[in-house]
């Protein structure tokens, strides 16, 4: 009898859309045991020895870099970091450039950001290597939804049967997209909650139901996640001024009274303290998992990096 196909048999990770419940349950599990390694003294595995792992970044990043970095060394890859400026002349061009040079080096593993939509999906039809997208435009950002995903997880014990209510500018986030597929794939009630000029055009796919108003939205909510205002994707004037932005839509003690009791609150980051949340919650150890969310994020990258680097093995 033939065995069961492995969990994970994906050649890149460039969205949530293309994974199964068994794909998020793999990473998590195997995120799990990385959790554990990062805490102790000797942080460093050979499972990706002889490896090169290319980090591409078309667009500014702290933590999803610096984390795919360490991710990538304490499992004994070789990473390169490259940061690339595009002016808006030349960016398809620079693209495709850069991935027939990179390609000529034999890379194992590309992480890509890039600011247009779709980027990466082609990138990845240009190139040997397993491609990971670290975020593309307001498209997808499926290591974060990961994380995000374990840090629920081991808060509430579960990832299935929760409510979620995620808030502010999902128009321009793809960490809200990316999440909304996971979650609802793993069969949580999801809620956005947002301005109708932050909302994308195409939300009814998600399957979500639809706040105009925080604190009805964020009612016995068992996870609040809160999104940055990305006013660097906003050509118009979406929202009137940041303080009656916070005022409607800022996440402060108030408003969280109304989700669950034990509810808790996340941020992809960066934060704009004062503009989509109040600093009291950002920083109140007995409700926000920001911090957590961080270290997650390098468990994550580390078990997403071994898993492509296995399918790649395994042909
Ligand atoms: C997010 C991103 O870049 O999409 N940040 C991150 O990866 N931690 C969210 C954001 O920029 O607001």
């Amino acid at each position: 009898m033939a065995d069961a196909a492995p969990a994970f048999a994906h050649r890149h990770l460039l969205g949530i859309e293309q994974l199964a419940p068994a794909d998020v349950t793999a990473v998590l599990d195997l995120a799990e045991d990385y959790v554990a390694l990062n805490r102790g003294r000797d942080k460093k595995r050979a499972t990706l020895r002889g490896l090169t792992q290319i980090n591409l970044f078309f667009e500014n990043s702290t933590r999803t870099q610096a984390s795919f970095e360490i991710a990538g060394k304490r499992l004994g890859a070789d990473v390169m970091n490259m940061s690339v400026r595009t002016s808006s002349m030349s960016k398809g061009e620079t693209l495709l450039d850069t991935a027939a040079t990179l390609n000529a080096m034999h890379p194992d593993l590309i992480v890509v950001r890039h600011q247009h939509s779709g980027a990466v999906a082609l990138l990845s039809a240009k190139v040997d290597a397993a491609v990971i997208n670290a975020g593309d435009g307001r498209h997808e950002h499926p290591t974060q939804a990961l994380l995000d995903a374990l840090t629920i997880r081991r808060r509430k014990g579960r990832l299935h049967r929760l409510t979620v209510a995620i808030c502010g500018d999902v128009a321009h986030s793809r960490v809200a997209r990316s999440n909304m597929i996971l979650l609802g794939m793993m069969e949580n009630r999801v809620r956005v909650v947002a301005p109708p000029t932050l909302l994308p055009p195409d939300i009814d796919r998600y399957g979500v139901e639809v706040f105009h108003d925080m604190e009805k939205g964020i009612e016995g909510a068992d996870v609040v996640m809160m999104l940055r205002l990305q006013q660097e994707r906003m050509e118009g004037a979406f929202v009137p001024s940041q303080r009656e932005y916070f005022h409607r839509w800022g996440l402060d003690q108030q408003k969280l009274a109304h989700a669950a009791p034990d509810a808790i609150v996340m941020h992809p980051g960066p934060m704009n303290r004062g503009v989509e949340i109040d600093a009291l919650v950002a920083d109140d150890p007995a409700r926000s998992v920001i911090g957590e969310q961080v270290e997650m994020g390098v468990a994550v990258r580390m078990a997403v990096l071994e898993l492509l680097a296995g399918a790649r093995e395994r042909g």
